[in-house]
């Protein structure tokens, strides 16, 4: 201590800056000697110490990728750095086959794992930020087993078209009688739609979204229920608009402005997670009793949470055989957490965001539009109110390839990660291990070498499949972790679609307002004013002749 004491007393300030000065200065060299120095340099920001590169912070992620793949990204690969991580972005299709085979059991995780997760209690739970290879493996397995065979049965339509119904009633209800149609923001309803869709789908049960901001807008009476719905709602929303905190370093988690980012996110994920949490308790509950007093689970029609809860159970209608034993017990509440939260994150703002852009693509595409009246026109003649059904969206195929063209000039998910925990050979170069690759499914989407002029939307180029480039689109990932969801949202969009252009003409309220984006890990829309205008639908012809020979 006497030492210590005499070496501390004879330091002066100047003394302790001119150390921290060389530690920073030593650091400064030792960055540089490494990015000069590195394996496979390719184009890109040349970045600051620590940070990376500034952009981050000033300006929209997908925006800086994009001004960015016009600079560097001309031979299909470039770099960047973000928070000292190095990044590779691919843009070209045949640099990412690797990454989409099927079933590969190498590339399987999305990135490195020195952020966040295990802060906010999802290192190893759910399905899409599970950074641990056994519990991501299990929850995907169920998850799957779950979620697939919904896709097969009406039960979704079902939902879509009760659903749709209340909604364009509301719609109907808020028009003034001067106008000749009713203005809204259809970000604002698409997300409650989806957050009541996923509700029923999952649970069953409904949550009160969609009524609630109709009561909201007129100005009527709000229950607690309501209240409920709409704070659920909102927990969604803040986890998809700033996720990407998950992935700042540990070790900058506390500096000033990282800070009140990482405590509010985790604050709202807790009250998410307790939500959950009595919804899965709730559920048991309600199987339990069934049970108990001798009443037979419907289990071909059960929903998603059901199906969580009573897999690798005795009630479990598809046991399965000679499968991995450690894939077959069954979840616990902790894990049927996860997944639900998966189903809440994954499956309603992405679809909320395709439908947007789709509206506001079809908004200044007059040609695209008519052409949608017309094919909704002739797959129902008669009946404009027909509920629509899985045999009815076969048929809808221009509808299909608007969703698509749609995905591809905008997607919603324009980034896509895999991190290679050992050393690789990508893009025709060899790495080292622990390197996170990109691959920039906007710049792949949107690149002339594939697509002929590709800033004009075309939903037509869809209806030739054939003659797509290989892995030169991809709307939901590909490979291991493709994915869950990608069924449910295609049945979803084009039943939306076809449902809102069936009864309504919409238009923009500004045709001059370019797309209000916001992106974290999907690009998110954060408002579309449109003009819902009841449309006449002419009388096909047959009707008409029979009806005057009355
Ligand atoms: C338009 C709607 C949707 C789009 C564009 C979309 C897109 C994507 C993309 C690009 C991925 C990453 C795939 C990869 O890494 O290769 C993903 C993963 C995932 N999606 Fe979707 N998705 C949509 C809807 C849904 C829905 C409705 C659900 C569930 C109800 C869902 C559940 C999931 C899950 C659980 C994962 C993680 C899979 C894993 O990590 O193993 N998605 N989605």
């Amino acid at each position: 201590m006497g030492l210590l004491q005499t070496i501390l007393g004879g330091v002066k300030v100047t003394d302790i800056l001119i150390g921290l000065l060389s530690i920073i200065i030593i650091y400064v060299i030792h960055f540089y000697y490494k990015y000069f120095t590195r394996i496979n340099p390719f184009p890109g920001p040349i970045p600051i110490p620590l940070i990376g590169s500034v952009a981050i912070f000033i300006e929209d992620i997908d925006a800086w990728f994009y001004r960015l793949n016009k600079k560097y990204g001309r031979d299909g690969i470039f770099e960047l750095n973000i928070a000292g991580n190095r990044q590779i972005v691919l843009t070209r299709a045949e640099y990412i086959d690797k990454f989409l085979l099927k079933d590969s059991s190498t590339h399987v995780m999305r990135t490195a794992n020195n952020g966040l997760l295990d802060l906010f209690d999802l290192e190893t739970k759910g399905v899409g930020l599970n950074h641990s290879y056994k519990h991501w493996k299990f929850n995907r397995h169920i998850f799957t087993q779950a979620i697939m065979p919904l896709a097969l049965t009406n039960k979704p339509s079902e939902i879509l078209n009760q659903l749709f119904v209340e909604m364009a009633q509301y719609w109907i209800d808020l028009k003034q009688p001067d106008s000749d149609g009713t203005v809204t923001d259809i970000a604002i309803w698409m997300r409650r739609f989806t957050t009541d869709f996923i509700s029923l789908l999952t649970t069953s049960k409904k949550f009160s979204a969609l009524y609630y901001y109709s009561q909201k807008i007129k100005n009527e009476p709000i229950t607690q229920e309501m209240i409920d719905s709409e704070e659920f709602v909102e927990n969604i929303n803040t986890f998809v608009s700033d996720n990407q905190i998950l992935f700042v370093p540990k070790l900058l988690r506390n500096m000033p402005f990282i800070k009140p980012r990482v405590n509010k996110l985790l604050d709202n994920c807790h009250r998410f997670y307790d939500r959950l949490v009595d919804i899965v308790k709730a559920k048991r509950k309600e199987i339990d009793e069934i049970v108990k007093n001798g009443g037979e689970l419907d289990t071909k029609r059960a929903d998603l949470l059901t199906s969580l809860i009573i897999a690798n159970t005795q009630y479990d209608p598809h046991p399965q055989k000679n499968v991995d034993p450690s894939l077959s017990r069954p979840m616990n509440d902790d894990e049927i957490r996860g997944v639900m939260f998966d189903a809440f994150v994954a499956g309603t703002d992405t679809t909320v965001n395709t439908f947007c852009f789709a509206i506001y693509y079809l908004s200044h595409h007059p040609e695209v539009k008519k052409k949608l009246f017309e094919e909704i026109d002739t797959v129902f003649p008669d009946d404009p109110n027909k509920p629509i059904m899985l045999e009815d969206l076969e048929k809808l195929k221009y509808v299909e390839a608007i969703i698509k063209e749609t995905s591809r000039i905008r997607p919603t998910v324009s980034m896509v990660s895999r991190f290679s925990n050992q050393p690789d050979e990508i893009a025709g170069h060899k790495w080292p291990s622990d390197q996170l690759f990109i691959m920039y499914v906007r710049g792949i989407n949107n690149n002339p070498i594939y697509w002929k002029d590709p800033e004009k939307f075309m939903p037509e180029r869809f209806l030739k499949s054939q003659e797509i480039h290989k892995n030169s689109f991809s709307m939901f990932g590909g490979g291991s972790r493709m994915c869950l969801g990608r069924k449910i949202a295609i049945i979803e969009l084009k039943t939306l679609l076809t449902a809102l252009y069936r009864k309504f003409d919409v238009e923009l309220i500004d045709m001059n307002a370019p797309l209000e984006v916001e992106t974290s890990t999907i690009t998110v829309c954060k408002g579309l004013d449109i003009k819902l205008i009841p449309r006449e639908r002419k009388q096909p012809m047959t009707r008409r002749i029979s009806r005057s020979r009355n």
